[in-house]
């Protein structure tokens, strides 16, 4: 553990717990995200408190039962409520309607009302309050995304000085589509109120280096290596970037286990032990799952060789279900699948299974086990941790990685992976192909690139960067990053 054993406060816009009813009250469960399991035991080492929203769907005081989770957990949970109207403009508004579509380089998709950003900034000042409270200037604050970009800030405003980080799980994006959001200014410049922005890749960082300085003319980037230093108006804020990544050893033990065994078999058994190529993402448009199934489309027709050898799975987590857009993207989806099965479907194969709903943790361990391919394919994604769990479960060593070049994991991944323009349906139906025919020892070698890459700077690493960077400590093993 680190020698200036600091308290840390996590704040993200959502607890990292799952609630469900218990009698007449709530039983709290620790969620089953990467990020929570990984900074739980640093919490729980150095002490520390994580604050956030519980979600909608339960208007009642959860103090008692957070309480009690924080006595079992070893760490404390603080909770912010946010009325219907916060919902409706800090998160379903400013969050998801203008800042996620503009920094996915979806601009045409944004809705710049100008309500929301004045919800943005009340809810940010929510936050701040609740961390004042529950930390001293001795604390670190460590804010995560895009939802509480404003959080430093409010600090300053509200007259509390704290140690503060953020870090950004999405991409920044480049100036010419940053520089259309109306508040560019703003955001930036509460962005440079934190003492370190953390970004998932070089890329990243670049984007929000050159917007910084054009908007803000008299800062002068120093420094070289994943932490600079941006330095003017009497102060200086450390810039760097930091890919996130997942707890490898638990993926591949639980790969490992016989029930995962029985259970991957179950499904090869189901597919008649044909091909399987693998598509899991939480719905939404960055992740490009129309354009994924359209090179299915493309790959069929182009080597119809291929028809009756291979299926695609395609897992589809349900998400921001009250968003329009969201809605309309899985009627295009649900209409894409029935349209391409409808073309290709024979008795006994059908092209795509499409599943959507939240599966657990061991089915989708299996499903990863089971499949000798993935297509990780987003538009844009700030790191995509579905490619890096696909690979830490692949025992065989011997399944494929088609990766967009447009995920974060692409400047790590890219000697394993096939890398496809995702837009390019054809480009990415010759990659499938190219996958189907790969030779053992090819795909082996790659594959056994990309997983000694990622046991190696796994989450626990990414936990142990961002704070080393924060407490000013020499950052000695990094990750080779291409650009
Ligand atoms: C992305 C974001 C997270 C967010 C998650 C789920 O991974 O980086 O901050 O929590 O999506 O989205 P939701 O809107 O349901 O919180």
């Amino acid at each position: 553990m680190h020698r200036n054993s600091v308290r840390l406060l996590v704040v993200s816009n959502r607890l990292p717990i799952s609630l469900s009813r218990c009698g007449e009250g709530w039983s709290v469960e620790q969620g089953k995200g990467g990020l929570v399991t990984a900074l739980a035991p640093v919490l729980r080492n150095r002490g520390g408190d994580w604050i956030g929203w519980p979600g909608s769907g339960c208007d009642d005081d959860l103090t008692p039962y957070l309480s009690a989770f924080s006595k079992k957990a070893g760490y404390n949970l603080h909770g912010v409520n946010l009325t219907e109207d916060e919902v409706q403009g800090f998160y379903q508004g400013f969050s998801n309607e203008i800042i996620w579509p503009l920094f996915h380089d979806f601009q045409s998709r944004c809705n710049f009302v100008p309500d929301y950003f004045r919800s943005y900034l009340d809810v940010n000042r929510k936050f701040a309050e609740v961390i004042a409270a529950h930390s001293t200037g001795d604390d670190y604050v460590w804010v995560h995304d895009y939802h509480l970009m404003h959080a430093a800030q409010m600090l300053r405003i509200l007259g509390h000085a704290r140690r503060t980080g953020f870090f950004l799980h999405i991409p920044f994006p480049p100036q010419d589509i940053f520089l259309k959001l109306p508040w560019r200014q703003e955001i930036i410049r509460a962005l440079l109120e934190f003492d370190l922005v953390g970004f998932q890749t070089f890329r990243d960082r670049r984007n929000f280096l050159q917007c910084a300085v054009t908007l803000c003319r008299d800062l002068k980037p120093s420094g070289r290596g994943p932490v600079v230093h941006l330095n003017g108006q009497g102060r200086q804020v450390k810039v760097g970037y930091f890919p996130i990544s997942i707890d490898y050893r638990e993926f591949s033990n639980q790969a490992r286990t016989r029930a995962a065994a029985e259970q991957a078999d179950q499904v090869h058994a189901a597919f008649r032990r044909r091909f399987l190529i693998i598509g899991a993402d939480r719905l939404d448009y960055s992740k490009g799952i129309p354009e994924r199934l359209e090179a299915m489309r493309t790959l069929l027709l182009k080597y119809p060789e291929l028809r009756e050898k291979l299926s695609l799975v395609q897992i589809v987590v349900p998400s921001r279900e009250t968003v329009q857009e969201y809605q309309t993207m899985k009627q295009r989806i649900e209409s894409l699948v029935s349209e391409i099965n409808g073309q290709f479907a024979v008795p006994g194969w059908s092209p795509i299974h499409y599943q959507y709903r939240n599966l657990d943790r061991a089915e989708l361990v299996a499903y990863y086990r089971a499949s000798r391919m993935a297509l990780v394919t987003p538009l844009r994604d700030g790191m995509n941790l579905v490619a890096k769990e696909y690979c830490a479960c692949n025992l065989s060593g011997d399944g494929v990685l088609v990766l967009s070049e447009f995920a974060g994991a692409a400047a790590q991944l890219q000697r394993g992976a096939l890398l496809v323009n995702p837009y390019d349906t054809e480009g990415v139906a010759d990659a499938i192909f190219e996958a189907y025919h790969m030779v053992l020892d090819e795909k082996r070698a790659r594959m056994h690139k990309m997983q000694t890459a990622i046991r190696k700077y796994d989450i626990y690493w990414w936990v142990d960067s961002f704070l080393k960077a924060a407490f000013d400590r020499q950052l000695d093993d990094f990750p080779p990053q291409e650009v």
